[in-house]
């Protein structure tokens, strides 16, 4: 990073810190799930307390009782999402890898949430076949946050997922703002490009996206919501 670009970063750092402290607090569950995943190992590419807390105000402005997510590493998403689900709600979310589900089993448990949250394990383009093919529920809310490339196809499975009114949240569409480079090569880019064509075609949806800073770095985030 040039000198510019860290003294950008230590400022988005404290205003995120400033943020958290002041309508975030301590809160040792989530704390408890970020350091567990820390000691597995996990990459560190959750969301940011902030970010989760606003995953959480918008299920909770959904009235979601089922909400999907896809990508979940060490279930930290995963507990803001389901703490705003009521007793009888349902979160499912999909990993791919055994570890990062093991991990986030293990979060949600001590979260209390294990009877709400299950985590299915396996490529998320099959969990997302079968969950269409098994007829389910749809959902009230979808937060797409797996590998990028796939985007497009996520998306696509969410429709098929989803009702009139119901929310889905794509994350990391700007990628320090890659998503307007019209020549990447960059398969996370092109495909997240590729959703927003997509987006931009589908008369189902009405959505936007909106860039942000902070602890994450320079990212941003897409909103669909599908219409009535
Ligand atoms: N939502 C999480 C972060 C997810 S990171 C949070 O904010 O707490 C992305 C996750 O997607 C990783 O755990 C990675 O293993 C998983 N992933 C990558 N490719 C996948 C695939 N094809 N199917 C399902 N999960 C996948
Ligand atoms: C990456 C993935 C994420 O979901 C994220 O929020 C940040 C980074 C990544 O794969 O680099
Ligand atoms: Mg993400």
């Amino acid at each position: 990073m040039t000198d510019q670009a860290e003294q950008a970063q230590q400022t988005w750092d404290a205003v995120d810190a400033y943020f958290s402290e002041q309508l975030i607090g301590r809160d040792p569950v989530l704390e408890a799930a970020a350091a567990a995943a820390d000691e597995a190992g996990l990459p560190h590419i959750a969301v940011a307390p902030n970010q989760g807390k606003l995953l959480h105000l918008l299920a909770l402005t959904q009235g979601a009782r089922r909400i999907l997510e896809v990508g979940t590493l060490g279930g930290y998403s995963a507990i803001w999402l389901a703490r705003a689900l009521p007793a009888d709600g349902t979160l499912i979310t999909l990993e791919l890898d055994p570890k990062h589900a093991a991990v986030a089993r293990a979060n949600l448990d001590r979260a209390g949430l294990g009877r709400v949250a299950e985590v299915r394990t396996g490529r998320a383009a099959d969990s997302l076949a079968a969950l269409v093919a098994d007829g389910v529920e749809p959902f009230d809310l979808v937060f797409i946050d797996a590998d990028k490339p796939s985007n497009p196809a996520y998306f696509a499975r969410a429709l098929e997922l989803t009702r009139p009114g119901s929310l889905i949240v794509v994350d990391n569409v700007v990628r320090g703002g890659a998503i307007a480079d019209a020549a990447s090569t960059d398969p996370a880019i092109t495909a997240t490009r590729r959703l927003h064509e997509l987006i931009a075609a589908e008369p189902r949806v009405s959505a936007t996206s909106v860039q942000t800073v902070g602890a994450k770095g320079y990212d941003g985030f897409t909103l669909a919501r599908v219409r009535a």
